[in-house]
Formats: C-alpha cells, sequence, structure tokens
C-alpha cells in the first residue's frame, strides 16, 4: 500500500533518513522505532507529505505520492501526534470533527461518529463542548487520537500517540488500537519509544538508527534473529525471554484435553502475564478457558519454558 524506494531527506546539507527502502502492506501494523533523532518522526512525516523527500521515491497505492495533492492525501490519513495540540479555541467536538467538516459530512452524521469515538476512547458526552484547556493531556491525546480517526481514513498515522498517558491509560488505549485495528484492519504507521508497546502491537517491527532501517521483520525474527549487536542492545538482552513470552497466548501452548484445579486462566493471556500467574501462584500448571469461558486444556510451566513462535 505504502512503499519507499531507497528514500533520503537532508536538513541542511544533513541525511536526517537515509536510503530507506521499506514496503507497507494494507492492513498492516507496522512500528517505526529507534533511539531519539535517528528519523522515526522524518519518516512518518514523509508519508503524508508533511516532509517532502529528496531522492528517492514514495508510492501510496502505486501512486507518485508527489502527483496526489497533499491536502488530498491528508485527509485520506489519519495523523495523531503526541505534541501537536488540538485547535485550542474549538470545542472536543469541532476538533474531531476536522476532517469530516471539510469532506462535507451532514451534522447528523458528524455529531454521530463524535458520539462513537468518545465512547471508544473512553469520553463520555459531557466532553463535546469543552475546550482543550479544560482537559488533562491525556485527555487530549485521546481526542487527537479520536481526531485522526473520524473519517475512518484508509492509514492512521500516529507518532507517540500515548506518550503523555499514565500506564494504565496507555495500556488500555494500546488495546483499543489493537482492536481497531483486528476489526477494521486498517493499515496503521505508529512511531514509539516504547519496545513493550511495540512488541505488543507490531505486526512488522522497523528498527531505525542515524536515519537508516537497521533491521525489519516480525518482532519475533528480531528479537531471535538480530542482525546485529546494537538491535541486541536494543531489546535488552537481559529481558529478552519475557518479552519473548509477551508475544505469545497461553492459548498457543496450552495442552488440549486435560483439566486441572484452580482459577482458570484466559487462552488470550499472553505468556508473560502467565508466568506472573505460575510464581504468584506456585503452581506447575493451570487451568485455561477460552473466550466463552469454556474449558480449554491445562498450561504447564514447563511448556512455557520451551517457547515457540507465535501464530
Ligand atoms: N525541521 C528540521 N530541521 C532540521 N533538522 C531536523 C528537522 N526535523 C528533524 N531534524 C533532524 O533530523 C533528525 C531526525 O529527526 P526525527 O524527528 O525524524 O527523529 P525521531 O527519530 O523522530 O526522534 P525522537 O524519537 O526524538 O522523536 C534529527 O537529527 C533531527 O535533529
Ligand atoms: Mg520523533
Amino acid at each position: 500500500m505504502i512503499q519507499f524506494d531507497k528514500v533520503t531527506k537532508y536538513y541542511q546539507g544533513r541525511a536526517a533518513v537515509s536510503d530507506v527502502s521499506l514496503h507497507i502492506e494494507k492492513g498492516e501494523l507496522t512500528v517505526l522505532i529507534g533511539t531519539s533523532g535517528s528519523g522515526k518522526s522524518t519518516t512518518l512525516k514523509m508519508i503524508n507529505r508533511l516532509v517532502e523527500h529528496d531522492e528517492g521515491r514514495i508510492t501510496f497505492g502505486g501512486e507518485e505520492i508527489r502527483r496526489i495533492d497533499a491536502r488530498a492525501l491528508r485527509r485520506r490519513m489519519g495523523y495523531a501526534i503526541q505534541s501537536i495540540g488540538l485547535f485550542p479555541h474549538w470545542t472536543v467536538e469541532k476538533n474531531i470533527a476536522t476532517v469530516p467538516a471539510l469532506l462535507g459530512w451532514s451534522r447528523e452524521k458528524i455529531s454521530a461518529r463524535v458520539s462513537e469515538l468518545l465512547i471508544l476512547l473512553g469520553l463520555d458526552d459531557s466532553f463535546r463542548q469543552r475546550r482543550p484547556h479544560q482537559l488533562s493531556g491525556g485527555q487530549q491525546q485521546r481526542i487527537g487520537v479520536a481526531r485522526a480517526l473520524a473519517a475512518d481514513p484508509e492509514v492512521l498515522l500516529m507518532d507517540e500517540p500515548f506518550g503523555a498517558l499514565d500506564p494504565v491509560t496507555r495500556a488500555t488505549l494500546q488495546q483499543e488500537v489493537a482492536r481497531i485495528h483486528q476489526l477494521s484492519g486498517r493499515t496503521i504507521v505508529l512511531v514509539t519509544h516504547d519496545i513493550d508497546e511495540a512488541l505488543f502491537l507490531a505486526d512488522k517491527l522497523v528498527l531505525m538508527d542515524e536515519g537508516r532501517i537497521v533491521q525489519q521483520g516480525t518482532p519475533w525474527q528480531l528479537l531471535t534473529q538480530p542482525a546485529s549487536d546494537f538491535v541486541r542492545d536494543f531489546f535488552g538482552r537481559a529481558e529478552l525471554g519475557v518479552r519473548l513470552l509477551s508475544l505469545g497466548q497461553v492459548g498457543d501452548l496450552a495442552r488440549q484435553g486435560e483439566w486441572t484445579d484452580g482459577e482458570p486462566i484466559a487462552a488470550s493471556m499472553n505468556l508473560r502475564e502467565a508466568l506472573s500467574q505460575f510464581i504468584s501462584r506456585q503452581q506447575e500448571s493451570l487451568p485455561v478457558v477460552d473466550n466463552q469461558q469454556q474449558p480449554l486444556g491445562v498450561l504447564w510451566f514447563n511448556d512455557l519454558l520451551r517457547g515457540k513462535e507465535p501464530q
């Protein structure tokens, strides 16, 4: 859907992004991660032409992006970022409705969509008429995400969208983005500093350093087949084991047809949380139930140690 071919961007004669080739598949959630100043935001902004590339080629749906009108392109791509605030004099409703209004949606349709998004992001209707200065930082950030989602864009670009949030709200919104992604199959490109957030969300992970892509692939590939010491160090050698666990689900490893006593855990729980359960309960095996709370099987502590690539 989006293709970068040897793309380079210079600022004052210095390359901020060098020779980047990247293929973003339709429906995939791609996470750009890397050290500060490695060129992640620049790469993201080249997708919707907030920044114009100097060399190479970027295409969207097969079309060279320079040939698409920049404003038309931006309307097809939701964009949420940490630092750029909302329009300060506009109400929450008007902020969220920015793109739908540009697209000429009816008042009823806009109003219904705003209600839907407020609920989705865990805010009630009383927020509708507030202005940005009457919101906490985290609430503003959620409105920013709602605004990006408002017109059901083909692509969602997110630059550290949860940066200002506390860990609990952050985890909720991460789950929300994962859910939106699964339900709508929308193409998402997300920039983050947070390794665990990246591993949780990414179908495809792109690690950058000094303007270049160091390695790209699935989270499992980057963790188990790091291309260099830089990659290994970036993901933290010491935490590698638990990080690998966070990629898999209990259902993948549960032995079906067995059963045991105790409070069951969900098949959808990730293996890292399951490890905590084993430790806190001091048990060697735990019963597992499916989404309908029906018995599915048993997870054995020893099976956790084997490790298995998530499907
Ligand atoms: N408008 C600009 N003018 C000049 N240099 C810039 C500009 N924007 C970015 N840069 C430089 O380009 C490089 C890449 O910046 P970029 O914002 O893409 O990094 P980043 O990976 O998003 O970093 P961070 O994680 O800190 O947000 C940096 O060295 C930065 O100083
Ligand atoms: Mg950045």
